[in-house]
């Protein structure tokens, strides 16, 4: 099978059709894919996206982005990756039918990724719902490969909402949940729980975020309250990925001009440098 090198800059861009290693229903509504695609997982980094097509289908029929969850190893070599994501409409359901042994059509890994300011030996992981997706292969890289503590913070609607907590831990998070109805964690938005732990316990060194906008503009506000760095990945709409299209665009904080593009200037961003409304 070829892979095609769509770039010759800095950043290596593979396009490959990959077998669906395994699928499964994590909670109702909520998949977990393993994809089979070794070349592209040894070089995503977290917070790196993908861009997935169902072949020989005109439903959707343009590709749809999902954040790289966790790399795959068997036997000590990288044998591909996963995603985690949810359904929400005509993509995701149509991929939710697929079964392990069918192919997908995968271009990446795109886009910027979070990075690690000098220093940082303590970090809070800041994940909405189906937004802890990019946020536990970062945990993982975390605690591997930079000796950075990390709390985990999930906040979801409902205990159904609440994803990979078993995961973070396993990574050595320490875990803190919060749901709107109080079937899980403590009562409350995930911010709630964020603002109080930084109050009492000390503030870290970063916070990592990644869900819905209303979640990642009120943790903007209390980072810049305790002067603490926040990086935010933002999930746009984005038609092709790597900069073309023109669909992902994401205004400047501050009135800078121009604009910025989630598919190549982020998606993971500092998060005073772009307006959150
Ligand atoms: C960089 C990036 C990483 C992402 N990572 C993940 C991931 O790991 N897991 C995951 O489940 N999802 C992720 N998403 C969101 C995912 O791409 C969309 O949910 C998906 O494209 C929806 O496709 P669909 O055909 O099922 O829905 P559509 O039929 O296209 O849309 C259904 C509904 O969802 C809304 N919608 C579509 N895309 C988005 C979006 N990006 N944000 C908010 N609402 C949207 C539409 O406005 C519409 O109301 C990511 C998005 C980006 C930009
Ligand atoms: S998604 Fe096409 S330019 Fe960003």
């Amino acid at each position: 099978m070829s892979i095609h090198n769509l770039s010759q800059s800095a950043q290596r861009m593979l396009q490959k059709k990959v077998e669906i290693l395994h699928h499964v229903q994590v909670e109702p509504g909520y998949f977990r894919m393993g994809l089979a695609f070794p070349e592209l997982a040894r070089i995503a980094r977290p917070g790196q996206f993908v861009m997935v097509k169902l072949p020989d289908r005109s439903i959707p029929l343009l590709r749809r982005p999902f954040s790289v969850h966790n790399r795959l190893v068997e036997k000590g070599e990288v044998c591909g990756f996963e995603i985690l994501y949810k359904v929400v409409g005509q993509g995701t359901r149509a991929m939710s039918g697929m079964i392990a042994g069918e192919v997908l059509d995968v271009l990446g890994p795109l886009g910027k990724g979070f990075s690690y300011p000098e220093g940082i030996s303590d970090a809070f992981l800041v994940g909405g719902g189906i937004g802890v997706a990019p946020l536990y292969y970062l945990a993982l890289d975390l605690a591997e490969r930079r000796k950075v503590r990390s709390t985990a913070f999930v906040g979801g609607c409902s205990s159904s909402d609440v994803l990979c907590r078993e995961e973070f831990e396993q990574a050595g998070a320490k875990v803190c949940i919060t749901t709107e109805d109080c079937s899980l964690g403590e009562e409350g938005v995930i911010t709630s729980l964020v603002q109080k732990a930084v109050e009492s316990d000390g503030k870290p060194d970063i916070i990592y975020a990644c869900g819905p906008r209303a979640m990642l503009r009120s943790l903007s506000d209390i980072a810049g309250a305790h002067d603490v760095p926040c990086q935010v990945s933002m999930e746009t709409v984005m038609a092709c990925g790597f900069g073309v299209c023109l669909g992902c665009v994401l205004e400047k904080a501050g009135g800078g001009e121009g604009y910025l593009h989630a598919c190549t200037d982020g998606p993971v961003f500092d998060s005073r440098t772009i307006v959150l409304d």
